[in-house]
């Protein structure tokens, strides 16, 4: 078990505000504690990218892994026959279970997941294995989470930070609190802003292991979290990896 980022996000949990309950609050701290708002334009574009990317289908059965406070869970659910949240922290699964008290949510951990084998078609884990800062504990996950997989089903572990590229992440992240500063009015919160830790990854290495391990895998661009007008939709610095159970 990551103690530390177990209390971390215990922590987040236990202080968000419930005005936050409906819009993307776990996403981004900063964003949240700032008042930046994600347009619905923004949101429908990181949901299709999920979609088309894991092929999600509404024949399919889905656990949102790392799920936070539901709100992918949700955005996700109307696209799957089923979705499944489980997380870590118990004050995140409180804040799920307001915001989506009608769906099926989890305590346990990426690692020693509480499914089957071959339990879902899918799995999403999106903002998550960004924090696991041992390589150790990222294969571990990885090997859980194909596990719980039913052949032919499709695993997307999203918005891993490429080591290689943190150059041109750091120079989008600029523009983005450029643009905020000029769209909305920031730091006018008392809120105190908390980072979780932030993995980058070597993809020659995680290549390396998912070949060593036979696994069939895929990486993928993935959505830009600094989205905002005239930025491109989807970048190279992040990547989602896409791992299908043969
Ligand atoms: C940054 S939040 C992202 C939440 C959600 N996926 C989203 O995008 O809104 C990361 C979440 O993963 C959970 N988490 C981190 N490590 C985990 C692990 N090993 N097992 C289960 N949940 C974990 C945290 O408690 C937190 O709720």
């Amino acid at each position: 078990m990551n103690m530390d980022l177990q209390k971390l996000f215990e922590s987040w949990g236990d202080t968000a505000k419930g005005e936050y309950i409906d819009q993307q609050w776990l996403l981004s701290k900063w964003e949240v504690v700032e008042g930046v708002v994600w347009p619905i334009e923004k949101i429908n574009l990181m949901t299709q990218t999920i979609v088309d990317g894991i092929e999600l289908k509404k024949t399919d059965t889905l656990a949102d892994l790392g799920c936070g406070g539901g709100w992918i869970l949700k955005q996700l659910k109307p696209y799957s026959k089923s979705v499944v949240g489980l997380d870590f922290s118990q004050s995140m699964l409180r804040k799920a279970v307001e915001f989506c008290p009608s769906e099926k949510l989890v305590c346990g951990e990426i690692g020693r997941l509480p499914f089957h084998e071959a339990s879902f078609d899918c799995a999403i884990s999106y903002f998550v294995f960004l924090n696991f800062l041992d390589d150790d504990f990222v294969e571990q996950g990885l090997i859980d989470v194909l596990r719980i997989l039913k052949r032919g089903g499709r695993a997307l572990i999203g918005q891993l930070p490429d080591q290689s590229r943190s150059q041109d992440y750091d120079r989008a992240k600029s523009e983005y609190f450029a643009y905020c500063a000029k769209t909305f009015k920031l730091g006018e919160s008392h809120r105190e802003v908390c980072q979780a830790p932030q993995k980058l990854f070597d993809i020659e290495k995680l290549r390396n292991f998912l070949q060593r391990e036979g696994i069939t895998y895929e990486l993928k661009k993935s959505f830009n979290p600094f989205y905002c007008p005239g930025a491109e939709p989807v970048v190279d610095w992040r990547f989602d990896l896409v791992l299908h159970k043969t």
